[in-house]
């Protein structure tokens, strides 16, 4: 069944320093994903937020003499003022410590209590504090360093709720089946044998040792469990469980809404394994995607703030625009896969794409429409120029399709490289053609027409296709072939004569070269200043 609607999320960060790349890379990629199904007519809802309670919060707010609460409102201004930059579409962004929230969480947490899934006990094990997690003795090994980040773990004794993960593990294992329910494959059989085939112990759900939670109403001494609390953002953001609940109806609860949750390989067990069982635990549907991305990595590991090789997005957003960051970002790294940051990639990937590639095919074409046309784009007419205009013509319509089917399945990058290629196949086009020749003998007037009207639709139809990343510069190009906004839209895509005698206009330039070895210096000195 086609779906109709579009439910994409990102993992709510912890507003425990402030947002570094590898959160740029997350949220943009989710967000390129929300913009393509916009364009594409799908109705869409796109949440992101941050993730303010539990034991790490409290303890760095101590650190810094504030309470929980200062210290979390001073980094979340951080992190919305970088979605504001990075031109983030979001509609909602959720905070733990919304009063909305909290309500549902308090609710949820009833829910399974009354269906008899959490009993009281005492919890005897390892937690990680920077990952929130619980460990046993087995899994953290003879060292006690956390499976996960490999941070020393800490013994933690106290008087918690569990939930019984057992009661729903044939539901999480049925939704396994599903071909796309956890996607690389790979994270999936990781989930298998790592933590289901040894016996799933049942998990903690709430805290007594500390106090910044969500209060849990069974019992006063209780705040509920960071993880519990944090992925119940998915449904309480959607008004779950209040008389408010449209969105939730629309979005999750209908089979007409694909839902999606973009995340980093770092958290899948909280989202395959806990998250799925919760859902079972409340009667609501399971989501019909977790997508695992990569990590964007430096030269010597992970970002962390402790190596001083933490990248800043802000800087660069400064210097290159928003739009070379976006796409350095979609581009660069591979979906799905692990990549790495080096500036000398950075500034190479803008070289050649935008300004190689997508810049100088919009200038050379505008340039000639001038130069030979007055201005005005001729009529398209279909192979005029013997298997050179059909070959173009026929790349054009396979790109669109396969982009669809690629960004669809949620294989961005690779979409925007067949994107890529078909411009760099007009560029070679125009050195095959050469209009310049072609434009010296009056008897070739319509094999000159007709490379001016193709080079103008592979303009059009790559900018359109690129729109979801380029979110300004596309609006620049559409303006330069004389498009209003309503003729760009989706439909138009296989329109061959949109263009027909619309009157191009040359702006300034759209993606200035840069200079390598100045550009890398320049970022090596922002990576030096640990990211500031
Ligand atoms: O885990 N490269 O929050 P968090 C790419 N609050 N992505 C990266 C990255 C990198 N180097 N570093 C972080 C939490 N990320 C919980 C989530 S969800 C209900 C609760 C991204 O602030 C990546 O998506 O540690 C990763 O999963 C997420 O940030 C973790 O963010
Ligand atoms: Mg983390």
């Amino acid at each position: 069944m086609e779906k109709k609607r579009f439910y994409v999320t990102t993992p709510i960060y912890y507003p425990s320093g402030n947002p570094h790349i590898g959160h740029a890379y997350c949220t943009t990629l989710a967000d390129v994903l929300a913009r393509y199904k916009r364009m594409r007519h799908y109705e869409v809802y796109f949440l992101t937020g941050t993730d303010e309670h539990g034991q790490k919060i409290e303890k760095n707010a101590k650190a810094a003499g504030l309470s929980p609460k200062e210290y979390v409102d001073n980094i979340v201004a951080v992190f919305k003022k970088l979605w504001v930059a990075l031109d983030i579409s979001n509609d909602d962004f959720i905070r733990t410590t919304d009063e909305r929230h909290v309500k549902t969480v308090q609710k949820i947490f009833s829910t399974m209590y009354k269906n008899d899934d959490i009993y009281l006990g005492k919890y005897e094990g390892w937690y990680c504090t920077p990952c929130e997690s619980f460990w046993t003795d087995t899994q953290v090994g003879p060292d006690h360093l956390c499976p996960d980040c490999h941070r020393p773990v800490e013994k933690s004794t106290e008087e918690c709720f569990f939930f019984k993960t057992k009661k729903y593990l044939d539901s999480v294992l049925k939704w396994y089946e599903k071909p796309n329910s956890i996607y690389p494959v790979n994270r999936k059989n990781e989930m298998i044998n790592t933590f289901i085939k040894p016996g799933l112990e049942d998990l903690c759900v709430s805290r007594t040792s500390f106090s910044w939670g969500v209060p849990l109403l069974e019992n006063e001494k209780h705040v509920s469990y960071v993880w519990l609390d944090a992925l119940c953002n998915y449904i309480s953001a959607l008004g779950y469980g209040t008389d408010h609940d449209e969105l939730y109806q629309k979005f999750w609860a209908s089979e007409e809404s694909e839902i999606v949750h973009i995340i980093g390989a770092d958290i899948t067990r909280f989202h395959t394994i806990y998250w799925p069982e919760f859902l079972t635990s409340i009667g609501a549907r399971l989501p019909d995607r977790v997508f695992v991305h990569g990590l964007l990595m430096m030269k010597d590991g992970k970002m962390s703030k402790s190596k001083g090789n933490v990248v800043s997005p802000y800087p660069l957003i400064d210097r290159y625009g928003v739009d070379a960051v976006r796409y350095y970002l979609v581009r660069e790294v591979v979906f799905g896969q692990d990549g790495q940051f080096t500036p000398e990639q950075f500034v190479e990937r803008i070289n050649m794409d935008l300004v190689n590639n997508l810049g100088n095919l919009v200038s050379r074409t505008v340039s000639m429409i001038q130069k030979y046309r007055g201005g005005i784009i001729p009529t398209f007419k279909s192979n005029v120029n013997p298997s050179l205009d059909k070959e173009l013509e026929d790349l054009c319509f396979t790109t669109i399709k396969s982009y669809e089917a690629k960004e669809d399945d949620l294989h961005v990058t690779e979409g925007y490289i067949d994107v890529m290629n078909l411009l760099a196949r007009a560029n070679k086009y125009i050195e095959e053609t050469t209009p310049w020749a072609l434009a010296k003998d009056e008897s070739k007037k319509e094999n000159l027409d007709s490379v001016l009207a193709h080079l103008a639709r592979v303009i059009f139809v790559g900018t359109k296709l690129l729109e979801p990343v380029l979110v300004h510069k596309s609006k620049e190009i559409f303006a330069s072939l004389g498009l209003d906004e309503k003729e760009t839209d989706y439909n138009n895509i296989n329109n061959e004569h949109l263009l027909d005698g619309k009157t191009v206009h040359k702006d300034g330039v759209l993606f200035p070269r840069l200079d390598e070895n100045k550009e890398v210096e320049y970022i090596k000195g922002l990576m030096g200043n640990n990211g500031k």
